[in-house]
């Protein structure tokens, strides 16, 4: 078959497909365009509801002569071989309106600069990473880097954004109304941790992410990353041999995004 034979029959084969079936032909082709076979890990399957995972051998059988991938995806924008806290936002960060935002509201009220860089980086976790349990993970990302109190309270800000204190001007988001529900209740680790948190050296701190964390997302307003480079760089242990080759207890975290594809 000829290569306008061959479109046309492909046209042909794709306009039969279902959606989802359309989209993993694509990434079969997309797959073949690679020099190197990029593989999901099964906690990207199990987000598409399937508790699955593509074994070595078959993999090679189905791109024969092909090795996996055991570095950089060719797919993503390339990182700096010694990569800073502001690459992993301008390469990886999915988006970063809503940290710019809620850091630029801190610093306009006039907070310390630990406060300022706690809302900066509350939600790093969920545009980078994982959603459930962002706090946890964002916490555990940074805290090699940050001052405890900066890496608590992101920890903790996970279970105080659904409980509220007038007192300190948060009540419970309207957004989570829209979003959750109005039956939501928080599960009991939740509550737990709440319960933790207000007995906390850091709670303020925490309380004052929940205070600035924008749940009016303005997709106009715009705040440049380089507001917050000084305070980045005052707060902000950047590791010289770059986020991820630092060998810290949350090294692999960064590399895992930086090389999410890798195949071990
Ligand atoms: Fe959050
Ligand atoms: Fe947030």
């Amino acid at each position: 078959m000829g290569p306008q034979a061959a479109a046309k029959n492909d046209d042909k084969i794709t306009s039969q497909m279902t959606l989802s079936e359309r989209a993993d032909h694509l990434e079969e082709q997309m797959m073949h365009d690679l020099e190197r076979v990029v593989t999901k890990s099964v906690l990207a399957n199990l987000m598409d509801g399937r508790v699955e995972m593509s074994g070595g051998a078959a993999l090679q059988s189905k791109y024969p002569g092909k090795y996996f991938n055991m570095g950089e995806d060719p797919r993503l924008p390339k990182m700096p071989d010694k990569p800073t806290l502001l690459d992993y936002f301008k390469c990886r960060f999915a988006s970063t309106n809503h940290l710019l935002q809620s850091g630029a509201l801190a610093l306009k009220a006039g907070h310390s600069e630990k406060v300022v860089l706690a809302c900066l980086l509350h939600d790093i976790a969920v545009v980078s990473f994982i959603r459930c349990d962002h706090g946890y993970w964002g916490a555990q990302m940074i805290a090699p880097y940050v001052d405890e109190e900066v890496s608590e309270a992101i920890r903790m800000h996970q279970a105080l954004r659904f409980f509220p204190d007038e007192s300190m001007g948060y009540k419970y988001p309207d957004m989570y109304l829209k979003y959750f529900g109005p039956d939501y209740k928080p599960e009991p680790y939740i509550v737990e941790e709440y319960k933790r948190a207000r007995d906390s050296k850091y709670y303020e701190t925490s309380r004052l992410i929940c205070v600035n964390d924008v749940y009016a997302f303005d997709p106009n307003a715009q705040v440049n990353l380089e507001a917050f480079e000084d305070i980045i760089g005052r707060n902000f242990k950047q590791p010289k041999e770059g986020l991820g080759w630092d060998n810290s207890p949350s090294a692999h975290m960064w590399r895992t995004i930086m090389w999410p594809t890798r195949f071990l």
